[in-house]
């Protein structure tokens, strides 16, 4: 399961990730905004980085204009790894060095061709594990 978060200023790119979710098969959860009126990002951030955070969701996408305020909402939320990417090289590093959990794109920053290849790449690729889990794991001492 996937959770999904975005603004405004993601909502559009947010429709297409929905639509190449749904032709993929894959299942997600919708925590917002649902349409382009204007709204504060880190609501929603917060919403689908909880999600997460407890397990009911394995990943999450989160969109906003640039990515950048909800990402740094979502990592707000102990146990969240949000990653903010505008590359496929990133999304793929991110996943495995970072163990990220949560993918943040700009919406105002890529087109929706890129920002779907980011997405299967985020979901496709796994955690290397070995010296980065010793790394991650550092970063999760930071929460304690
Ligand atoms: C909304 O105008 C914009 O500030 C938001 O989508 C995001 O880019 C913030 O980081």
């Amino acid at each position: 399961m996937i959770a999904l978060g975005c603004d405004h200023g993601g909502y559009k790119l947010m429709q297409e990730i929905k639509a190449h979710l749904d032709a993929l098969g894959l299942e997600y959860r919708d925590f917002g905004t649902y349409s382009e009126d204007s709204c504060d990002y880190p609501v929603y951030g917060k919403l689908a980085a909880e999600a997460v955070a407890s397990g009911e969701c394995d990943r999450g996408i989160l969109v906003c204009g640039t990515g950048i305020g909800i990402s740094i909402a979502a990592n707000k939320v102990k146990g969240i790894r949000a990653a903010l990417c505008s590359d496929c090289f990133s999304a793929e590093m991110t996943r495995r060095h970072n163990n990220a959990n949560m993918l943040a794109m700009g919406a105002r920053v890529i087109g929706g061709g890129l920002a779907l290849k980011i997405v299967d790449t985020f979901l496709q690729t796994g955690f290397d594990g070995g010296r980065h889990a010793r790394r991650v794991d550092l970063i999760s001492a930071m929460e304690e």
